[in-house]
């Protein structure tokens, strides 16, 4: 039986009830939504309106039709970023990003002349505010901060950043792929100005459905055009919220999924969820750090951290580790970078091809952890000798 330990990729499996809701609406109500007038078409509009506001409440968001429909975070990212910034443009992210961020943002760098600059964190896996703070410039116009690594797993001091952006009239946006459901999100309470999520992670909704979250008076622009649904008689795309970054039919599917999958973590608790795989890492890192030749990253305190955690084994490859999981344990984990280039270049571990993460969801129990710290303790038992240096002059 498959243990999965890959939640931070895709929460998997998802709730029943997200299953079920996704093949009875879709059987009853898939009409295009908001589009005409007739009954099945306000009730798929009214499902949509409905999860916008459900969204809203989670996230702290006054105003629910300031959140867009997007495909996913990369996609709210893309559409957060190009609408911000413009040629000559200063802005700040952090060497903990994953590249949803930072090729939109070296994008910017090469294509439009905005300047970009990456914070790095520090031992603790944790950036300090002030370090942003002290590159801000007259003309920084965005911070972009990784709410959670998804590959360290430390949760950053957004709320700080926040205050430190507001001050100073700087557009502050908040990866929060890897917390969103997880890790509480006040938008106005923590001075933040855009949130962007994901919704097939820790919200439990399907792949395909994500968004963006923009407090009330943040200056963005629309980078795409097309079907609104209202005033087709406009001859640009319309300005006015949800439509001015909505673009197309909506994802009616996978907000229908995303519906599901949020109430469903509502009835069971944010917290209680949270405080589950929290548990649950606790005794993985505990279980790995007693294994000889195990070394994992920024694990010491897992205060302020989310359920994820990296490692390597040595003599091993992650990736031979991330096989011999699969194929001799049944358990399923991610190896490699992590679309996190910066950040494992920055714990020197780029050259080594990255490190083996292990994350949990909801429905982990102890049983697949302790599976997992044994399996490991059998890898790291049997691992390869060190290379032997071979004199130059003998190879
Ligand atoms: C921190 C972070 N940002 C962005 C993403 C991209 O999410 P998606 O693939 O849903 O756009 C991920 C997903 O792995 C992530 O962990």
């Amino acid at each position: 039986m498959l243990i999965y330990l890959d939640n931070a990729a895709t929460s998997f499996p998802k709730p029943e009830a997200m299953y079920a809701f996704m093949d009875q609406f879709y059987r009853r109500a898939g009409v295009n939504p908001g589009r005409s007038g007739y009954d099945l078409c306000i009730e798929a509009g009214q499902l949509v309106e409905d999860t916008r506001r459900l969204l809203a409440g989670l996230f702290g968001l006054r105003e629910p039709h300031h959140l867009t429909f997007a495909y996913n975070s990369t996609d709210a990212l893309n559409l957060a970023i190009f609408g911000l910034l413009r040629p000559g443009d200063h802005a700040i992210s952090t060497t903990l990003e994953h590249n949803s961020v930072i090729r939109p943002l070296n994008h910017a760098a090469r294509d439009l002349g905005v300047e970009v600059e990456f914070v790095p964190f520090g031992a603790d896996g944790f950036v300090d505010p002030d370090d942003i703070a002290g590159r801000f410039r007259s003309n920084t116009r965005l911070v972009a901060v990784n709410h959670a690594s998804n590959v360290i797993g430390t949760v950053q001091p957004v709320a700080d950043i926040g205050r430190l952006c507001r001050e100073r009239g700087i557009t502050m946006l908040i990866d929060a792929s890897q917390t969103a459901g997880k890790v509480p999100i006040d938008l106005e309470a923590m001075n933040l100005d855009i949130v962007a999520f994901t919704g097939h992670k820790s919200l439990f909704g399907p792949t395909g459905i994500g968004g963006l979250c923009l407090r009330n008076g943040v200056q963005i622009r629309h980078t795409r055009a097309g079907g609104t649904g209202v005033r087709s008689v406009e001859p640009y795309h319309l300005d006015e919220f949800p439509y001015r970054l909505e673009y197309g039919t909506v994802n009616l599917l996978g907000v229908a999924g995303l519906h599901a999958g949020v109430t469903w973590l509502l009835e069971r608790g944010q917290h209680t969820v949270h405080e589950q795989e929290m548990r649950l890492i606790t005794r993985l890192r505990n279980g790995l750090r007693s294994i000889d030749g195990v070394t994992l990253y920024c694990q010491d305190d897992l205060r302020d951290h989310i359920g994820v955690l990296v490692f390597n084994v040595d003599g091993y490859e992650a990736a031979d580790v991330g096989t011999m999981l699969d194929v001799d344990h049944d358990i399923a984990c991610r190896t490699g970078l992590h679309c996190a280039p910066l950040l494992h270049r920055q714990l020197g571990t780029e050259s080594i091809h990255g490190a083996v993460r292990l994350s949990v969801g909801p429905f982990n129990t102890e049983a697949h952890i302790d599976a997992a710290i044994e399996a490991v303790r059998e890898i790291a038992a049997t691992r390869r000798p060190a290379p032997s240096v071979v004199p130059a002059a003998q190879r």
